[in-house]
């Protein structure tokens, strides 16, 4: 039988109880679609931290990097400055295994609300590939004077073309695989950021005239981005965009989709090790409670499951989960779903 070994790090907060979660549904779903997983727990997160004082011990990205993929609820305490655990283990992690992509789907399951007037799950359902290791997070800058009036900072949005084309790259073939409107669309600046997003456009536009003639290329600079998002999401099929666009747009993505509790991600690297996380934070305030929303986890899970070639379990899961929104949950909010966390991850379960 095959087995995949899945490292998996529950994190702080409410990740712990996610993740529990989700680990139930991908259990189930081995079981149904005889395959195994082997779960293998890593306690890296905000109180290791403030117990040991070591944010990720040495030698665990290397570690982390032997399994078949990693499974990530969430980094952030409320103990700890801000910065710290996001830069110390995710950003590091996404970092040191070169997950250079960021997989973000921004889907309308049925039954769930969306802030959007008149629109349906028929009108949201697009993904947003966010390059994921470079632009704005590559860390370099600093400051002069600190701490006096002159005081400089400066922080660089730094791509090469390299990591710019492996990135379109993806999203070209991601945009074939998905073949719904065949449709990429850069996300830019180049009104302003007229070296990096002139990197990027000219990268877009040769890439997709050479090798990818079968899809339409479309450009939006990020703010025009944003209004459409809102006012015409089912223009959308696939966006691609560097980091930190990619980063914003998603929480607005994540909002019209019904919001934290349902958005999930991956961190690809599509030659190495991926790991899969929902996209919203530790949510500090609702730990322990078991009323935060699971799906986002759960989704995630199923990411990961496709990621990993198990498609009709994943599709399973996904028909589960929209299950679930379409005729259980009454909200995709914390404390408001009419279920507690383990309730739903139960329903989630018992549908595959
Ligand atoms: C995300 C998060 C992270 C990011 C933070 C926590 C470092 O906002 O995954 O979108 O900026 O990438
Ligand atoms: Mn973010």
């Amino acid at each position: 039988m095959k087995t995949y070994n899945i490292a998996v790090i529950p994190g702080d907060g409410t990740g712990p109880e996610v993740v529990r979660e989700g680990t139930k549904v991908l259990k189930a779903a081995a079981e149904k679609y005889n395959f195994k997983i082997d779960f293998t727990e890593y306690d890296f997160g905000g109180d290791r931290y403030l117990a040991t004082g070591e944010i990720l011990p040495e030698g665990a990205s290397k570690e982390l990097g032997q399994y078949d993929a990693i499974y990530l609820g969430a980094i952030g305490h409320p103990g700890v400055k801000p910065g710290i655990l996001e830069k110390g283990i995710l950003l590091k992690l996404r970092f040191d295994l070169d997950q250079y992509i960021n997989l973000r789907p921004v889907k309308l399951y049925p039954g769930v609300e969306t802030p959007l007037k008149d629109k349906g799950p028929q009108d949201i359902d697009y993904v947003v590939v966010r390059e994921n290791t470079g632009g704005l997070y590559t860390g370099i800058g600093g400051f002069t004077m600190k701490g006096t009036p002159d005081e400089v900072a400066v922080q660089s949005m730094v791509y090469n073309r390299k990591q710019v084309e492996r990135c379109l790259r993806y999203a070209y073939e991601y945009t074939r695989k998905r073949n719904k409107r065949n449709t990429l669309a850069l996300c830019g600046k180049t009104n302003v950021l007229t070296y990096v997003y002139d990197l990027w456009e000219r990268a877009f536009h040769e890439i997709g005239d050479q090798d990818y003639a079968d899809i339409k290329q479309e450009y939006y600079h990020v703010d025009a981005t944003c209004m459409w998002m809102v006012k015409n999401p089912e223009w959308f099929d696939v966006i691609v965009t560097g980091n930190m666009f990619g980063d914003i747009i998603t929480d607005l993505g994540a909002i019209t989709q019904g919001g934290m509790g349902i958005a999930a991600g991956g961190n690809i690297n599509p030659e190495g090790v991926s790991m899969f996380e929902p996209i919203g934070g530790s949510a500090p305030k609702y730990t322990g409670k078991n009323v935060i929303n699971p799906l986002a986890a759960i989704a995630s899970g199923q990411m990961m499951l496709e990621h990993l070639g198990e498609c009709e379990a994943s599709d399973a899961i996904e028909k589960s989960i929209m299950t679930v929104t379409g005729t259980k949950l009454k909200s995709m909010g914390a404390g408001k779903m009419g279920f507690s966390t383990s309730e739903v991850g139960d329903l989630v379960a018992d549908g595959i």
